[in-house]
């Protein structure tokens, strides 16, 4: 597939293997993926590599992380038919094309992303002043970059470092997508595609540059994308030719936002690990009941006859990601009124997430209980990606003038 056609049909995500996940990664952004592996070609991904980067005083449970986590991405519906899985460090392409990128990267590029001090500030008691923690957003932007991907699912706290990808890879291709003989190739590319296809994409192509007229453009692209009679290569550089641009072969990436509503945590803020405020997705019923039963209320309703607002209510959060419409007035009443109790109100929650979790929880139990079929499905990812990979650093390299 040429660097175009490949983009609009792919989707990448990673995760650092974090280990077990919980409610918030499985509405904020499994539920997300399970959707997406229908309508596109995705690969998702264990970022270990990045979790080094934080991590590389004792990386001794990335492993156990990784495997738990991958676990979750299956028994949360994410189908190794569908999408590709795999870990990064078994691709080592991710870290040559990491290489190559630095090479173009300004140091004010990364030292100027934002995450780059915040986290700084945040994991103060660890030494991050590393070559490697600064390269963490150009690992990622190689992440995408590898596998020309055309839309990257991430939360709004990554969006700075798929905007980071953009500016790379228009860098890159300005740099190296220019041949000395770039027109002339162009041109005949052009005219392999047949007299009549060769006329309309020249129309189109003046229309697009000279009016701006972008259906011009869609239709040029489309064009280019059933045209049998040319290359990869020339393709890539009719896609640069048509806007004016020199070959295209690392397309710019666009950020997916997620939009799930906020997993509220048990305390009302964003569920999060860092917070301490999680459901796991392995927490025993028990577990489960005991931590909701225990979560804090409308502080204003200290006895069983005060009435509250569910407002103020963290309780209430979880109300609005899973009860329909006549729980939720419930709900209102009951509270305003002091006509229901707490202990009343969240029976229904503690139902919900006891029924969510259950066959997430039986299928982790049928996916622990045969690692073979896990290793397998890692390995043929692997396998795959190394693949789509591979062709990248084919033309990367040959741009570079690195193919001996
Ligand atoms: N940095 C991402 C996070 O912390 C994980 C990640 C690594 C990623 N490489 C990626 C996400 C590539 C999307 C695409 O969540
Ligand atoms: Fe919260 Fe429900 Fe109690 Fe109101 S009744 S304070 S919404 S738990």
């Amino acid at each position: 597939m040429n660097a175009i056609a490949a983009q609009h049909a792919r989707v990448l995500s990673g995760m650092r293997p974090t280990g077990r996940l919980h409610l918030g990664h499985y509405h904020g952004v499994l539920k997300n993926w399970v959707e997406l592996q229908h309508e596109y070609q995705c690969f998702f991904f264990v970022a270990d590599w990045h979790a080094l980067t934080t991590h590389y005083d004792d990386p001794s449970d990335i492993p156990q992380n990784t495997w738990d986590m991958v676990i979750d991405w299956l028994a949360a519906g994410v189908n190794p038919k569908e999408a590709t899985l795999f870990v990064q460090s078994r691709v080592p392409e991710h870290a040559e094309l990491h290489l190559l990128l630095s090479m173009i990267t300004p140091l004010g590029w990364l030292e100027r992303v934002p995450t780059y001090k915040d986290q700084q500030e945040k994991l103060k008691e660890k030494d991050l002043s590393t070559f490697g923690f600064l390269g963490y957003p150009l690992l990622q932007s190689a992440d995408i970059l590898v596998y020309r991907a055309g839309l990257v699912p991430v939360g709004e706290d990554q969006v700075v470092h798929v905007e980071l990808t953009r500016e790379v890879a228009r860098r890159f291709n300005h740099i190296y997508g220019r041949e000395p003989d770039f027109e002339q190739k162009a041109e005949q590319a052009i005219r392999k595609m047949g007299k009549k296809n060769a006329r309309l994409f020249n129309n189109y192509r003046k229309a697009y540059q000279e009016k701006g007229d972008d259906e011009a453009l869609a239709a040029a692209r489309a064009l280019l994308e059933v045209q049998q009679n040319i290359g990869v290569a020339d393709r890539d550089r009719l896609f640069g030719y048509l806007e004016g641009g020199g070959m295209v072969i690392l397309p710019e990436p666009q950020p997916l936002l997620t939009r799930a509503p906020r997993m509220p945590g048990l305390d009302g803020q964003k569920m999060s690990k860092s917070y301490g405020n999680t459901i796991s997705l392995a927490a025993s019923p028990q577990e489960v009941e005991k931590q909701l039963r225990t979560m804090p209320t409308d502080p204003a309703r200290v006895r069983r006859n005060d009435p509250g607002d569910p407002k103020n209510c963290p309780v209430w959060q979880f109300h609005e990601v899973y009860s329909d419409e006549r729980m939720q007035e419930w709900v209102q009443q009951g509270c305003l009124s002091a006509g229901i109790g707490c202990v009343e109100c969240k029976q229904p929650i503690i139902e919900a997430v006891l029924n969510e979790l259950k066959p997430i929880q039986e299928r982790v139990r049928e996916y622990e209980e045969q690692p073979d079929l896990v290793r397998n499905i890692l390995n043929e990812g692997c396998e795959a990606a190394r693949e789509i990979a591979r062709e990248t650093m084919d033309e990367v390299r040959h741009a570079m003038s690195l193919d001996y």
